[in-house]
């Protein structure tokens, strides 16, 4: 038994320090209630759902690992052939829930994912029919719709574009086509700027939206693309807007019962963006992050009725409040070099650090609300796992 368990772990190349348990078997019994826990994948070659269970104080302890069915694959940093990781995908939201389901992209093998999330335990995925085709190469960005059954998913390589589908208990449907987007880039794509960052729903569902990165030594803007939702589907043609002031769109953050939207601009910290009935966005505020290098990654706390944006380059999670200005800032002495995807539940905001070519990934859990301060409660090390990780979900 022990040796199958360990044998496993190295197999899976993961092993959870802080319970030091490794591959605790207890996530497939069945006699416990639903356990909450977080997400992300672990975009290596053979690449796997990573799940780690939330204790009832909000930190983290042992989980799961699942292959996804799919292959990983990083982008490359500024030139050919440099792998590029933290920020292997150079995207927000490479897998994302909804009801009992989780989509994950395989930008490795141009599919999407589908999972069941066993009722009596968030760390018991089951794959739903086999991956789809996305129709285009690098997949990065997956968004999908609690009323609309449908599920939409980016990719940021040579076929660059949005796909959608529906999805339902038997699975996902073939993708319906690709709705292109001229990047002119390579698989894997050079990045990080002139590549597609987040697509996702808007607040009330009527636009699927999508950020896309410019590329400022050739002076091209980047934009937030617009899809209407329309007689049951997404619509083949969308349009474009530039906000202005931004450059390179990354992550995006609803805020709730509003069409605002808080996005990263990694060139100077964020912007809030009001987006119109037809999709077309306008900087309402524009807010420079002091000794920023890139701030890419957004969530929003309905806790703290705040959003909090991630630089990989700086370990420190940053405030932003709904009228577009820096709030709290808290620096970090984990020793991580720096935060990506977050995911905000509750009155905690977890951040992934995918760590580098020497430190492992880890999420750093942060109460953000109590005494009105943010304290860190933890930081978890996933041991094997290391620089592709990417995203960040709670369920
Ligand atoms: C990248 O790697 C491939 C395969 O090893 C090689 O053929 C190609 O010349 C390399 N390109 C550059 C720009 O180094
Ligand atoms: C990885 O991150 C650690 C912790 O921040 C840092 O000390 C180390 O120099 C980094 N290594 C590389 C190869 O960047």
């Amino acid at each position: 038994m022990f040796y199958k368990t360990f044998a496993l772990s190295v197999l899976f190349g993961l092993l959870f320090t802080a319970q030091a348990k490794p591959w605790d078997r207890r996530v497939y019994d069945h006699d416990y209630d639903k356990v909450s826990a977080v997400y992300f994948i672990s975009n290596d070659v053979q690449n796997a759902i990573v799940s780690l269970k939330i204790n009832e104080d909000g930190t983290l302890c042992d989980g799961s690992f699942t292959p996804t069915g799919g292959a990983g694959m990083s982008g490359y940093f500024g030139a050919p052939n440099v792998t590029a990781g933290p920020d292997s995908l150079f995207s927000q939201s490479p897998l994302t829930v909804v009801r009992n389901f989780v989509f994950a992209v395989n930008p490795g093998s141009n599919t999407l994912s589908m999972f069941s999330i066993a009722p009596w335990d968030s760390t018991k995925l089951t794959p739903i029919g086999s991956p789809v085709s996305t129709l285009g190469e690098f997949p990065m960005s997956v968004a999908a719709h609690h009323e609309h059954n449908t599920v939409c998913v980016a990719n940021s390589g040579a076929k660059a574009g949005i796909a959608c589908t529906k999805y339902s208990w038997r699975g996902l449907e073939p993708m319906d086509g690709l709705r292109p987007f001229d990047l002119g880039q390579t698989t894997p794509p050079i990045g990080p700027t002139n590549t597609v960052s987040q697509t996702f729903f808007s607040e009330d569902g009527t636009q699927l939206l999508t950020t896309v990165k410019g590329n400022p030594p050739f002076g091209t803007t980047g934009y937030l693309s617009s899809f209407p939702f329309d007689h049951d589907h997404v619509s083949m043609t969308g349009t474009k807007s530039s906000p202005a002031g931004t450059l390179v769109l990354f992550g995006a953050a609803k805020i709730p019962r509003s069409n605002d939207v808080l996005v990263t601009d990694a060139s100077f910290g964020a912007v809030i963006l009001s987006v119109s009935d037809v999709g077309i966005a306008t900087t309402e505020s524009s807010l420079k992050i002091a000794g920023q290098a890139a701030t890419c990654w957004a969530a929003y706390s309905h806790a703290s009725k705040s959003g909090f944006v991630a630089d990989v380059a700086i370990n420190r999670l940053v405030e932003v409040t709904n009228d577009g200005a820096v709030g709290r800032i808290f620096n970090s002495k984990n020793g991580n070099p720096g935060m990506t995807d977050l995911a905000a539940g509750g009155k905690i905001v977890y951040a992934l650090s995918p760590g580098n070519a020497t430190a492992e990934t880890a999420v750093a859990v942060f109460d953000v609300v109590s005494g009105g301060q943010i304290t860190e409660l933890q930081n978890f090390k996933v041991k094997g796992e290391m620089k592709s990780a990417a995203g960040m979900v709670l369920v």
